[in-house]
């Protein structure tokens, strides 16, 4: 049996055993390579370059701006402070509108050193891709939830799932996704009593962002978890790991050590 250990790399198969083995994850984003090597250094399992970098980094009021190129740039940079966590590396919005740009995509960015990629939305086009990328062995984190990429659709950044049929439909997407081939999911605003029935329902990892403390982990974007006024509003959901950290890489520890002992998220940085 492979048991995933701090001085081992993590690879994907180790993210079901790690559910199975009921030992949360920890994800953080990152768009740079001092930043990686800290987030690494300080226990974080899976690093995220997050199109959130489209906000926080390039100072645009939504992900839709972001391309491939700036996601292959910031993998490319990142990749080079990690040793241990996984890289993770967002799909660009329309950048997986078909298969086959999917694919193009993607391959940029595992070249760039990403292990996976992260794609928002469940329809049918979605699956497909999910699918298509799956079978060519590319492995992929689906984002259900409040999809950012979707903010036009949405009107606004709002919590998803919380009528009956909304809730019916998120679960159905979710195992959608795993039945297409998604090896670990990104759930985003959703009521923590749905994101704890998708958590059970499934058997790939759940990564909460909003979603309530059930998930098999948690997801914040590092700006957030910083503190640091993007200028952007902060979502009931982010915490500052700065405040009483006296350093950076002491708030992601702080971070990865609530995710793992369950006080993050609480009630308050919740949704019911
Ligand atoms: O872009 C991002 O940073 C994300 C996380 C918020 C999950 O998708």
């Amino acid at each position: 049996m492979s048991i995933q250990t701090d001085t081992k790399p993590w690879t994907v198969p180790a993210l079901a055993q790690a559910k199975r083995d009921g030992r949360k994850l920890v994800m953080l984003t990152a768009y740079d390579y001092s930043f990686a090597r800290i987030a690494d250094a300080s226990g974080v399992d899976i690093v995220l370059i997050g199109d959130s970098l489209g906000n926080v980094v390039q100072g645009h009021d939504s992900t839709l701006p972001v391309s491939v190129a700036d996601i292959e740039y910031h993998t490319r940079i990142v990749a080079r402070g990690l040793n241990q966590a996984l890289l993770v590396s967002d799909m660009p919005y329309q950048s997986d509108a078909t298969p086959e740009r999917a694919l193009d995509a993607a391959i940029r960015f595992l070249q760039a050193g990403a292990e996976m990629v992260k794609l928002e939305g469940a329809g049918a086009h979605k699956l497909e891709v999910i699918r298509y990328l799956h079978e060519r062995e590319i492995p992929v984190c689906a984002h259900l939830g409040l999809t950012p990429q979707s903010v036009l659709v949405f009107g606004g950044y709002k919590v998803q799932g919380r009528e009956d049929a909304a809730a019916a439909k998120l679960l159905a997407d979710a195992k959608a996704v795993e039945a297409a081939g998604a090896q670990l999911i990104v759930l985003e605003c959703v009521p923590s009593k749905l994101a704890e029935k998708i958590s059970a329902e499934l058997s790939i990892p759940t990564i909460g962002i909003g979603a309530g403390p059930q998930c098999d982990g948690q997801v914040l974007v590092l700006h957030d978890m910083l503190g640091l006024d993007t200028g952007h509003r902060k979502p009931k959901f982010v915490k500052n790991f700065l405040e009483g950290s006296g350093s950076v890489a002491g708030a992601v520890r702080a971070y990865g050590d609530a995710v793992r002992d369950g006080s993050f998220p609480d009630e308050a940085h919740s949704y019911a």
